[in-house]
């Protein structure tokens, strides 16, 4: 999925782990970045029905209280979120019968939720269900959507309401 993002214009890319591996995260390095950014992606395996442990500690850390929210904290207000993610277990596990026994979208809520306490915009997530199991050619079909969001996206206000659809995984 990143690979296919890699080079996209105006798209930059910030690998947490490759970063940071001692989890010492750089906070006013990634305030400054997502200052520039109108999109902020959120890209990553789930982990235990949410974020891996280094996104966890970059929302600790960076989404800070005056900075991200409460009083004057504005500085992310009206950018959008995309959040993209990919499960090992298949969509049809994640259902009152399958192992997962609840849907996927109920999974969302507090990451959605982060993005909106900070006055983001929620985009219309991507979410790849069964990338161990699914044929090479689903990935890399995934990947191109994923491609094709990011190239076409516009934060022109008709555009992304006509997207802004909480819940609706493509
Ligand atoms: C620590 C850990 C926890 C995981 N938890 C889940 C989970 O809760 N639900 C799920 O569907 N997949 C889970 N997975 C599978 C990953 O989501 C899956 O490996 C990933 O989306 C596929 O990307 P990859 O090819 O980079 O591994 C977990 C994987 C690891 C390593």
């Amino acid at each position: 999925m990143l690979e296919a993002v890699r080079g996209l214009p105006n798209l930059e890319v910030r690998s947490l782990y490759d970063r940071y591996p001692d989890f010492d995260i750089d906070v006013a390095a990634e305030q400054a970045a997502l200052a520039c950014a109108d999109l902020v992606v959120w890209l990553h395996p789930i982990y235990w029905y949410s974020v891996p442990a280094m996104l966890k500690h970059w929302f600790d850390v960076v989404l800070l209280r005056g900075w991200a929210y409460g009083e004057g904290g504005d500085r992310l207000q009206g950018k959008h979120c995309l959040w993209v993610t990919t499960t090992g277990g298949q969509k049809s596990s994640f259902a009152e019968t399958g192992v997962h026994q609840v849907p996927f979208e109920e999974f969302a809520a507090p990451i959605r939720q982060t993005a909106r306490f900070c006055g983001m915009v929620w985009e219309r997530p991507l979410a790849l269900h069964g990338a161990h199991v699914i044929p090479d050619d689903e990935i890399a079909a995934a990947a191109i959507t994923f491609r094709d969001r990011l190239s076409e996206w516009s934060p022109d206000p008709q555009v992304a309401s006509a997207t802004r659809m909480p819940n609706d995984f493509a």
